[in-house]
């Protein structure tokens, strides 16, 4: 870790609301469309000191522009690749129609450099998403395809602030280039996935956001790194939770300030500010006994309130919020093996049993149920509205985030929660339970994206 680079001095203020009007290329093809131009070119992420640095990226913006559409009305998204090679965007953890949903070779064909394709949706649920590229992402989310999805409620909840915290982990060289010799080393990939060594929020080092003294902000987290679980520490006592994954939860305050995010997963945070005027407060990151300040809360010398509101603020359920678990369920058993120090000597790859040495020569070294990769066969296929239980053994020394396409689950550790990403520590077994009701193909992957690409797909 950069930690020099982490501390340093900065003083940008962007609002989600000023950082959307602010992008270059974006603009309306609908009342409710945007185009989304992913291309290759020169980003600098230090606005205090800048430096270019090539990526990937939608509409020139690291992340890409915040996209924001209504709740139950339909959006067209126009997308157009302007990169040299083949690309396609997902709707993480949107339930919309199977066709929209952004897998190459699953639900669209590839869209080729020059192409557009339309991404046209109703997303039934609000909340807090994300889009990422889901062709090679392992490269191209790397260098930067991806941003922030707000599907808003028809009367969101009233708040001083909206502000947008995406947090992203890059692997920068000396010269702060994107260290793309690493880019599908093995060694990553059987172990924690690729980790870098230097964090941005919504795409700078150093992020500040100016908050005044018994303001109330709502606070969008999102984890959109490739690999990286992210530890987060908070120093205000009023931090709630009103939602997890998009999906509203029983408003709850944060324990000890602390909030973990596996890779593709969200939190809403209410936060009421309560320290004193002209003083810092930091959002720090925990990676083992090591603190990285990773942004800062700037409070003004502005009092909005003397006295903090007291009225907690609870979201509406969202449709998914109704689902009901029978007592019957299909059991769907899902064993992962593999990894460093897994002891995996064979699996199945393209329909072939393999030793270890000719799985690792076609880059893969994690099975769900003894099958590296996209299985020959669904792992399971169900007449719509059948429950699941996907009951899942992660049988190996490495924690995963397990994500559902088009579907939220409960996860039995926490069932007061809906998610469509759960975090799964070493060794841990557990239960992730839906209603399959969304007619399709649908994915299930590990979202630290080089355990997907080496063999954690299904
Ligand atoms: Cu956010 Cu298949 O992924
Ligand atoms: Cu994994």
């Amino acid at each position: 870790m950069d930690r020099r680079s982490f501390v340093k001095a900065s003083c940008i203020t962007l609002t989600s609301g000023s950082l959307f009007k602010s992008l270059p290329g974006l603009s309306n093809v609908k009342p409710s469309g945007y185009v989304l131009k992913a291309s290759e070119g020169a980003f600098s992420f230090d606005q205090a000191q800048p430096v270019p640095t090539r990526v990937m990226y939608y509409n020139q913006s690291i992340p890409g522009p915040v996209i924001k559409i209504p709740q139950g009305e339909e959006s067209v998204i126009q997308f157009h690749n302007a990169l040299e090679e083949p690309s396609s965007i997902h709707w993480h953890g949107l339930r919309i129609n199977n066709a929209m949903d952004g897998v190459p070779g699953m639900t669209q064909a590839l869209v080729q450099p020059g192409e557009t394709f339309n991404y046209r949706f109703t997303p039934p649920d609000a909340g807090t998403y994300w889009y990422h590229t889901h062709q090679r992402a392992w490269a191209q989310l790397a260098l930067g395809l991806a941003g922030v999805l707000i599907v808003e409620e028809s009367h969101p909840p009233l708040v001083d602030q909206n502000l947008i915290f995406a947090i992203d982990d890059w692997r920068f060289g000396e010269d702060r280039q994107i260290d793309t010799s690493s880019l599908g080393a093995m060694r990553d990939w059987s172990h924690g996935g690729r980790m870098g060594n230097m964090i941005t929020v919504n795409g700078q080092i150093g992020k500040t956001y100016t908050v005044s003294i018994g303001q109330r902000i709502r606070f969008r987290m999102l984890n959109i790194a490739n690999s990286r679980i992210m530890t987060l520490r908070f120093n205000h006592p009023q931090t709630s939770i009103i939602s997890v994954d998009g999906q509203p939860v029983k408003p709850y305050l944060v324990d000890s300030g602390v909030i973990t995010l596996a890779p593709g997963q969200r939190s809403d945070l209410i936060i009421d500010i309560t320290s004193d005027p002209g003083s810092n407060s930091p959002i720090e990151l925990l990676i083992k006994d090591q603190v990285f300040p990773i942004a800062n809360f700037e409070i003004d010398n502005k009092v909005q309130r003397e006295q903090l509101l007291d009225s907690p603020i609870s979201l509406p359920d969202n449709p998914a919020n109704q689902m009901v678990l029978p007592n019957e369920m299909k059991q769907v058993p899902l064993h992962i093996g593999g990894g460093a120090m897994g002891r995996m000597n064979k699996a199945i790859f393209q329909g072939k049993e393999m030793g270890i040495k000719d799985l690792i020569q076609n880059k893969q070294i994690w099975a769900f149920n003894g099958i590296a990769g996209l299985p020959e066969k669904p792992l399971f296929s169900v007449k719509r509205g059948t429950a699941i239980s996907l009951n899942i053994d992660n049988d190996n020394v490495w924690p995963h985030a397990m994500h559902i396409h088009g579907h939220h689950f409960i996860d039995d550790k926490n069932p007061a929660e809906l998610r469509d990403t759960a975090l799964l520590t070493r060794q841990e077994k557990g239960s992730l339970k839906f209603i399959a009701d969304n007619p399709g193909k649908w994915l299930i992957h590990c979202h630290m994206i080089e355990h997907q690409a080496s063999g954690m797909v299904t």
